[in-house]
Order: C-alpha cells, then sequence, then structure tokens
C-alpha cells in the first residue's frame, strides 16, 4: 500500500442512477429511464451490442454527457448538474490519445498541475503510481517510443493519479492485440484488487466480462436486461437476449411445444418431460448437450452436419427439427465417421424462455 492506493480506496463511492435517462429528441430515445445501484469498490461489467447505449451511460456519470432525466448520486453527493471535474470520476477510453509531445511523467503529471499540485506533491503522486504499473524505467520516454501495452498503462496512469473514487473504461483494450488483452485484462484485475475504486468497465468481449467483473450489467437498447455476478448470467439467464449473448459458442434456443407430460420440438421428438403447456423456447448451451447417446434425459437423433476442432475441444453442429444445435464435446472424441448422433439434453441444464417476451421461466424442469 502507498499513499495513492489508500487515497483511492477511501475515495470509492456508491454510485445510484435513479431514473437516469438519455433521448437526443421525442424520437431518439437512447437510455429510457434506469435505476440502478453500484457498491462502493465494485468492478462494473457494462456488456450490450453496438449502439445500446453503453457509452452514453459512461458519459453520464462522466459528466461528459447531460442527462435528460433522473439523478446521479456518487457518494453523499447528487452530481448530474456538476461540472466533470467535480465528479471524483476519471475515464479511460479506446483512443485514449496521450500527449505526443510529452514525455510518460509529463502526460501523467498534466491533470495535476492543471489542479494546482506543487511539483514535489506531483512527482510524488506520479511516482507512486509509475511503480504501480511498471512503468518508473519509462518516465523520460514520449508515448512514440513506447509499445501498445505500455501506452495503454500510461493512460490508466493518467486516470489514476488524481486519485478519483470511480474510474470509467470505455473499451480500454480493444486496440491491442490478443496476447497484450490478455496481460491487461491481469494487470487490470491485479490493480482493482489494489486501488478498490468504484469501477464501470464497457466492453464487446465477454472474456473480460466474465473474468473481470463483480457484476455484469447486460444492456439492450438503453434498458438493463440483467444486472448480475458473472456465475448467475451464465448459469440463469433472465432472457433468451442475455443466453445468446453470454457463451462462445451461444446457447442454442430451441421452439418447442408442450403437450402437458413432454416438451416437444418442431419434428415431434420429446426434449424434455415437462407438465407445461403451450410454446416456448428452450435453452440449452452447448457444453451441456451430451452427444455420446449416453444420459439422464431423452435422446434425440440429430445429423451431424460438421466439426471444428479447436483444440481444447471441437464444436459440432448438427442439425435437429430443421434447425442447427452446437454441441461442445472434449477433443479426442472421435465423431469424424458418426452422421446420426444420439443427444441427450440433461434436465437439470435445460432452460425455458417464454416464447413471446423471450424472459426465463424458473423452476420448470423442477431446478
Ligand atoms: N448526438 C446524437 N444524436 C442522436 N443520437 C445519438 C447521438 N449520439 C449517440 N447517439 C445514438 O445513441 C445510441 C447509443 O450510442 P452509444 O455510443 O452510447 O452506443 P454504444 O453502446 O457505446 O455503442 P458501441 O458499442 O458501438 O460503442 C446510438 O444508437 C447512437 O446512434
Ligand atoms: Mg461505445
Amino acid at each position: 500500500m502507498n499513499t495513492i492506493d489508500t487515497a483511492i480506496r477511501a475515495a470509492a463511492a456508491d454510485i445510484k442512477l435513479a431514473g437516469v435517462a438519455k433521448a437526443y429528441d421525442a424520437q431518439t430515445v437512447v437510455i429510457p429511464p434506469m435505476d440502478v445501484q453500484l457498491k462502493a469498490g465494485e468492478f462494473t461489467v457494462v456488456l450490450g451490442p453496438s449502439g445500446c447505449g453503453k457509452s452514453t451511460l459512461l458519459q453520464m456519470i462522466a459528466g461528459l454527457e447531460r442527462v435528460s432525466g433522473g439523478k446521479i448520486v456518487i457518494g453523499d453527493r447528487e452530481v448530474q448538474d456538476l461540472e466533470p471535474k467535480q465528479r471524483g470520476c476519471a475515464m479511460v477510453f479506446q483512443n485514449y490519445a496521450l500527449y505526443p509531445h510529452m514525455t510518460v511523467l509529463e502526460n501523467m503529471a498534466y491533470s495535476l498541475k492543471v489542479a494546482g499540485l506543487s511539483k514535489v506533491e506531483r512527482a510524488e503522486r506520479v511516482e507512486a503510481v509509475a511503480t504501480m504499473l511498471g512503468l518508473s524505467d519509462y518516465l523520460h520516454r514520449r508515448p512514440g517510443q513506447l509499445s501498445g501495452g505500455q501506452r495503454q498503462r500510461v493512460a490508466i496512469g493518467r486516470a489514476i493519479v488524481r486519485e478519483p473514487g470511480v474510474l470509467l473504461f470505455d473499451e480500454p483494450l480493444s486496440n491491442l492485440d490478443a496476447q497484450l488483452r490478455h496481460d491487461m485484462r491481469v494487470e487490470l484485475a491485479e490493480l482493482h484488487r489494489r486501488i478498490g475504486a468504484t469501477t464501470i468497465f464497457v466492453t464487446h468481449d465477454q472474456v473480460e466480462a466474465m473474468t473481470l467483473a463483480d457484476r455484469i450489467l447486460i444492456l439492450n437498447r438503453g434498458r438493463i436486461e440483467q444486472f448480475d455476478t458473472p456465475k448467475a448470467i451464465y448459469h440463469h439467464p433472465a432472457s433468451v437476449f442475455v443466453a445468446k449473448f453470454i457463451g462462445a459458442p451461444p446457447m442454442n434456443i430451441l421452439p418447442v411445444t408442450g403437450d402437458g407430460s413432454a416438451l416437444r420440438l418442431a419434428d415431434g421428438q420429446v426434449v424434455a418431460e415437462a407438465s407445461l403447456t403451450g410454446n416456448y423456447q428452450l435453452g440449452i448451451r452447448p457444453e451441456d448437450i451430451v452427444a455420446s447417446g449416453h444420459g439422464a434425459g431423452r435422446l434425440c437423433k440429430a445429423m451431424l452436419r460438421f466439426r471444428e476442432d479447436l483444440g481444447s475441444h471441437s464444436v459440432l453442429a448438427a442439425e435437429l427439427a430443421g434447425l442447427v444445435v452446437r454441441i461442445a464435446t472434449p477433443f479426442g472424441v472421435d465423431t469424424a465417421d458418426l452422421v446420426e448422433l444420439s443427444l441427450n439434453f440433461p434436465p437439470s441444464r435445460l432452460h425455458l424462455f417464454d416464447a413471446q417476451t423471450g424472459r426465463a421461466i424458473a423452476g420448470a424442469f423442477g431446478a
């Protein structure tokens, strides 16, 4: 622990949005009134398709975009009418544009200079942050003389020198290659554990979401589809939208009809016993389908169309009742010659959704 850690931990604040909305005009409602509360020190990942309002949400919290309605409370202060610099938030963008003519030290110290800190105070803080981020040897280089990962760390350092209680990240890793993303992800997790700032992190990458988040907030057209732990989102998706958004390949969704004792696919095959009537959408993850023809549930016949070997496992694509289902199996199961598969859908792994609304129906299979 050094002074920066302690200061940020102390500043970490709850964030409360009450009816926060954004509309550009009557036709362009980007975020309908939203209520959400984030706990002090919590790491929230915001996930959702392009254009769903992720950046808008972050910018309203930071004060870079005005709210059309509602209140934003950070700690015990209502901030929606305050200037960005009065809110105690720091933001890191995808295009983090460091000042090219300034050194790393000057880039990181700049906001402190603007804030009126003395040269000694500035040097102390920058040094502490540089040590934390492994940048001590690069303080006198310019951004052009750094690697992509080092530049990204400078951008993060520049945000945290100000000892913000709230850290906002808008896709900070999306310009980096796969290996560097992975390294930075680990660094960010460590940094968060260390400084404990309330963090909101926008990404398109579900691996980042699953590994970094205390809770994931899934946005769909500006509305919250689900806000829960990664585990809950994965195992108990609240809607078909969430089910298909998390997981690669995504959850299989099959239309089924209940006849009072069983759920049947379009071709009449029974996938599960259940005392339900009417139409539903049945979900099962590729890794939960058993392709070996054994198991506790009913067996369905499917035609293998192709397989992809990914090293650690294989993904089979099979035709079932006119749809393609994907099945993840451990690598080494030799299915090359199999044409017809007997698929088993373990009842405890099934998810049931309303056919119209797509919302999850709990407890349909005794789970
Ligand atoms: N000035 C504006 N006037 C009208 N609509 C706007 C304006 N700025 C943004 N929008 C709309 O608001 C919606 C949300 O934009 P936002 O940038 O928040 O999406 P996002 O979820 O961050 O998307 P991405 O993943 O592509 O970054 C988009 O449909 C966008 O077209
Ligand atoms: Mg965006």
